[in-house]
């Protein structure tokens, strides 16, 4: 197939196009600057999703996989999770719908939802609505968190616990499920072509939960440390200081905080159709 891939030199960007490659696929790949790993058959188009003209790198391509996506607002430089998340959606189904290209595949999250907590997961939401308004032959993943390779999250799980004492938000008992990067990747191009797939939304986790305490222990022994002492600091104060974020180099905003405070779980197994035997966090290996 010809596949065009949006946000392709990115975390998750970086596997699909992998694995697209491994597949014997025809990739064009978007983003503002070329990935470092990619395939060396893979044809760039840099640029700004927010503007760049999308119909032409789109015509004669069988399939979009659209991965853009933020988690960290920074207004001042127009980048916000309505214009990232919602505005560059429609920018992509106008310009399918313009070079006459049907199939999409939609990276979403876990946690995604009507009315959620998040801005993240709102705006999130808002452009599934728009998708599965298209009537195209859309498949929408939505993944937990995600490990594999060099995850920021988690490498940034491992830089706190190098500290005397690891400041964890709340109980930090909220449950997880991460799952393998390369198995998102799997996923993802392998419904591709498989019309079972088309109008499904699918929930994607790890086959094991982990609270944010368990991956803390996780990062540390990763790191070859005992389990770190952790401070609880209570919500509040933790909010305090995420509103703060904007101005100083705190590494967390009120939106990932409320993220960080809500289990990211989920029961969906429909996905194992096509990756029936998903990679458990506890054996990630460097990669
Ligand atoms: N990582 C996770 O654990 C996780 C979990 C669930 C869902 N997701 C979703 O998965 C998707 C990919 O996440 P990721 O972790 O791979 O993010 P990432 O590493 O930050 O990659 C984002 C990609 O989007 C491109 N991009 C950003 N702004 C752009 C712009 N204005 N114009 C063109 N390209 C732009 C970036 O390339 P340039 O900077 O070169 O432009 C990069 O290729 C997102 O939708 C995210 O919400 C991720």
């Amino acid at each position: 197939m010809k596949v065009v891939v949006t946000g392709a030199s990115g975390y998750v960007g970086t596997a699909v196009l992998e694995r697209l490659s491994e597949s014997g696929h025809q990739i064009k790949a978007i983003a503002r600057h070329r990935g470092a790993q990619a395939p060396s058959q893979v044809r760039w188009v840099l640029g700004d999703i927010r503007d760049m003209d999308l119909v032409e790198p789109f015509e004669g391509a069988d399939a979009i996989i659209h991965l853009i996506g933020i988690i960290r607002e920074m207004p001042r430089e127009r980048v916000t999770f309505e214009l990232m998340h919602v505005g560059t959606t429609q920018r992509v189904l106008t310009a399918m719908e313009a070079a006459g290209v049907s199939r999409l595949v939609h990276m979403s999250a876990l946690g995604t939802r009507a009315n959620a907590v998040s801005s993240y997961h709102r705006t999130k939401w808002e452009a599934e609505k728009l998708v599965a308004a298209s009537g195209l032959d859309a498949t929408m993943i939505r993944p937990s968190l995600m490990f594999g390779g060099h995850p920021p999250f988690f490498e940034l799980l491992q830089s706190l616990t190098r500290l005397p004492s690891v400041p964890v938000p709340g109980d930090g008992k909220t449950l997880f499920q991460p799952v393998s990067r390369r198995d998102v990747a799997d996923l993802m191009v392998r419904v591709l072509e498989d019309s079972a797939s088309f109008g499904l939304t699918m929930e994607v986790g790890g086959p094991d939960r982990f609270t944010l305490n368990a991956l803390f222990d996780f990062m540390a022994q990763r790191g070859g440390r005992s389990k770190p002492a952790k401070l609880h600091v209570p919500l509040g104060l933790v909010g305090a200081a995420a509103r703060l974020s904007h101005v100083l180099p705190i590494p967390i905003t009120p939106d990932q905080l409320a993220m960080l405070t809500e289990p990211n779980i989920t029961d969906d197994t429909r996905w194992h159709r096509w990756v029936a035997d998903p990679q458990a966090l506890a054996s990630w290996s460097a990669e």
